[in-house]
């Protein structure tokens, strides 16, 4: 049996700012022009809620704009997260690397914000060669072939080393970008500009980078790291509700493993952040990126803590390919997969039932899903499961709430019985 690694977290400061927030749930950003900056110290916080309340007679939106440092020493890479940072051209600009850069987006994203960016990134910099590549939308196409795709317009554009790469996109493109980046002439600059909530908050921070294959999703990869990532939340502005939610399930992921402060402010806020109001949009995409880069930091090639980040993943990637790939969105299987992990974790007697009475009614007024479809039997989830990444020598790891919110496990050592009285408890057969 794999041994338990116990992992915890909570910072004071995190507790700070979560009752600073609850007085100011919902504060509207108002007054263009006003450039606010404040990085992961949270002391930096009270001007800008003084600013934002003083300035919400004006009906200019404010730019509030945070900065999260993934640190990975030589490697590592600000994370900007703010409202109108595809309007200040000077951002992007600084963190190309040379004078040639290739645009990766998909047919979706394209009429929104492709000309926006070549616009940012050309203001006033008439020496840039801006190049773009439009992928189709969809998980089918995160293959070699739209790889290959990238590789073409990269070549017949004769970019040299000296070039960056730019993901403009969801989580998918951002993948088939990354890992083209990584491998084109043995490894190019890229920056990453995600444009839906679950790549905000999850794929474009860590590095992350591949393409699936017939045989199972992301079984091709590298980590390669970005020279930095531009959020801008107003991109949210376009994104379906139904996308919005699959980003807000990875968000209580993140609360319910290491911080249970954020977890709270989640469950006061949830729909401040369903109605898309822009405070407590980028708080929450602060905290999670925070979260995400400290977890990263630590354990950038998953060799232990950074598997927390697949709490309800084991569980969720079985419904997601069990139900056929496309039916249900990847935040949508990962909350049902949750609700199981932590149905589990209560079976198993590592945390009590308020826990798992919370835990339903976030999802469920996120309008997330806390069952699997129907047709998910015991037998398909655990044929599915044996298939998952995390089996070591036979053993599935998994990972699992112990101890007060906030805490997990990623463990093998568990009771097997637990494990079936979920499943059960899930299936209809
Ligand atoms: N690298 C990682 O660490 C990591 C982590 C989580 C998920 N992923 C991967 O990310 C992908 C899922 O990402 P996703 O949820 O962003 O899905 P996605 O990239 O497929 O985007 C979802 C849909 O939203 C559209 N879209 C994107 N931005 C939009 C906008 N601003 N307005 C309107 N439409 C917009 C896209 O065109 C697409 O149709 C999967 O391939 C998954 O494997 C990677
Ligand atoms: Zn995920």
């Amino acid at each position: 049996m794999a041994a338990p690694l116990s992992l915890s977290s909570a910072s004071p400061n995190s507790n700070q700012l979560s009752s600073l927030l609850r007085c100011f749930p919902v504060i509207s950003l108002s007054s263009r022009c006003r450039c606010l900056s404040f990085d992961s110290d949270y002391r930096n916080l009270s001007p800008i809620l003084k600013a934002t309340s003083s300035l919400s007679s004006s009906s200019r939106p404010l730019h509030v704009h945070t900065i999260v440092k993934v640190d990975l020493g030589d490697r590592s890479y600000p994370v900007h997260i703010g409202s109108g940072l595809l309007n200040q051209p000077e951002l992007l600009q600084r963190h190309v690397h040379g004078n040639q850069v290739l645009i990766v987006t998909d047919t979706t994203v394209a009429p929104f914000y492709l000309d926006q960016t070549i616009s940012a990134l050309t203001n006033r910099n008439l020496n840039l060669k801006v190049e773009s590549v439009i992928l189709p939308d969809g998980e089918q196409f995160k293959n070699m072939e739209s790889v290959m795709k990238v590789f073409d317009k990269a070549i017949e554009s004769r970019l040299d080393r000296r070039c960056t790469f730019i993901a403009l996109g969801g989580g998918r493109v951002g993948d088939i970008c990354g890992y083209a980046a990584a491998s084109y002439l043995r490894g190019v600059s890229y920056i990453q500009i995600p444009t839906t909530l679950m790549s905000q908050v999850d794929s474009s921070v860590g590095g992350k980078t591949g393409i699936n294959h017939r045989a199972g999703k992301n079984l091709i990869g590298t980590i390669y790291q970005p020279r930095c990532v531009l959020i801008d939340i107003d991109t949210l502005n376009t994104l379906e509700d139904r996308q919005l939610a699959s980003g807000l399930a990875e968000i209580i992921k993140l609360g319910l493993v290491r911080d249970a402060a954020f977890f709270e402010w989640l469950e006061n806020n949830i729909f401040a952040l369903l109605a898309r109001n822009s405070s407590a949009v980028s708080y929450a995409i602060k905290r999670s990126c925070e979260i995400k880069a400290e977890i990263v930091s630590l354990d950038e090639k998953e060799n232990g803590l950074r598997a927390i980040l697949n709490l309800g993943h084991t569980f969720g990637h079985a419904i997601e390919t069990g139900s056929g790939y496309g039916q249900w969105l990847h935040g949508e299987a990962v909350a049902a997969g949750t609700v199981m992990a932590v149905d589990m974790s209560y079976r198993i007697g590592w945390i009590d039932d308020s826990l798992v009475k919370r835990v339903h009614t976030i999802f469920r007024a996120a309008k997330l899903h806390t069952t699997p479809s129907e047709t998910m039997t015991m037998h398909i989830f655990k044929s599915l499961m044996a298939l998952d990444k995390k089996v070591a020598n036979g053993v599935l790891r998994l990972v699992l709430l112990k101890g007060p919110l906030g805490n997990c496990v990623f463990t093998g050592d568990y009771d097997l019985q637990a494990l079936d009285d979920t499943l059960q408890a899930f299936c209809n057969s």
